[in-house]
């Protein structure tokens, strides 16, 4: 977690209140509106505090969790956490077991860190193609995302047309896209809100566990994940726009 928080601060706390009603009034319409949506959920900081939300209002927004195989072991005793917690059922995709076995078989099974390419491809197997399966027939899904965590996410809008997934697209909602990653924090802290015990040992970005590393004090909050890559390419391609 953020070792610089300080949670008594009432700037925070004021901020805090503000960006959480908003989300809140966002989640409710996307529910109303929007039906039926569904919010990927990586089980990082971010997504908590989304699911703590959409939970404890009761609304009906399918929760979902792509199982890659290779998550944390940290990140299935999350999901274990969840259920005895909130008795949240998260819905896991899979990737298909034929493609993983023809791409283990042809490239090895850490192939990903032998090029960028191979690395995709594992990606594209593990989480890209579930992705487009978890998203079928949904009219909005909600992503965990902020503007502030990579360059990649600059700019990153509140709302947009995902015209790649779902039947002929469909809408995508990034509510947290303005938050910071103190405010995301002063969330968890303040509610109680169970998060992966991974992220007290200097894993502020959370991925699989072969392509994710601690960061010492002063790395960039994305430094861990694809280490080896340069900071350009580090996307997974969920939310790479196909072109
Ligand atoms: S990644 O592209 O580098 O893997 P990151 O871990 O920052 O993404 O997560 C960004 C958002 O992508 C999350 O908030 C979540 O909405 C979605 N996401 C990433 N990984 C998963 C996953 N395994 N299951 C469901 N959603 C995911
Ligand atoms: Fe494969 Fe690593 Fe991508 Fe996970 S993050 S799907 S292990 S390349």
């Amino acid at each position: 977690m953020n070792r610089a928080l300080d949670l008594a601060d009432p700037a925070l706390h004021e901020s805090l209140t503000r960006r959480v009603e908003a989300v809140r009034a966002l989640l409710r319409t996307i529910a109303a509106d929007f039906a039926p949506a569904a919010f990927a959920c990586s089980l990082g900081a971010e997504d908590m505090v989304l699911t703590d939300l959409i939970v404890r209002d009761h609304l009906p927004i399918e929760i979902f969790s792509l199982d890659t195989g290779r998550l944390p072991a940290e990140t299935y005793e999350l999901i274990d956490t969840l259920h005895k917690y909130y008795g949240l059922k998260l819905r896991l995709f899979y990737p298909h077991h034929e493609l993983v076995e023809r791409y283990t078989r042809e490239n090895g099974i850490n192939a990903f860190y032998d090029s960028i390419e191979l690395r995709q491809r594992c990606c594209f197997v593990r989480k890209v193609e579930p992705l487009q399966r978890a998203l079928a027939g949904r009219k909005a899904w909600i992503t965990g995302l902020r503007a502030s965590q990579a360059a990649t996410r600059a700019g990153l809008p509140l709302r947009s047309f995902d015209a790649d997934h779902g039947d002929g697209g469909l809408e995508k909602f990034n509510p947290l896209a303005e938050w910071s990653e103190n405010e995301v924090w002063a969330y968890l802290k303040l509610n109680k809100v169970p998060y992966n015990a991974l992220h007290d040992r200097f894993f502020p970005s959370i991925g699989c566990a072969p392509c994710t590393r601690a960061i010492t004090p002063g790395e960039d909050i994305r430094a861990g994940r694809w280490w080896w890559e340069n900071p350009e390419a580090k996307e997974c391609g969920l939310h790479v726009k196909r072109p």
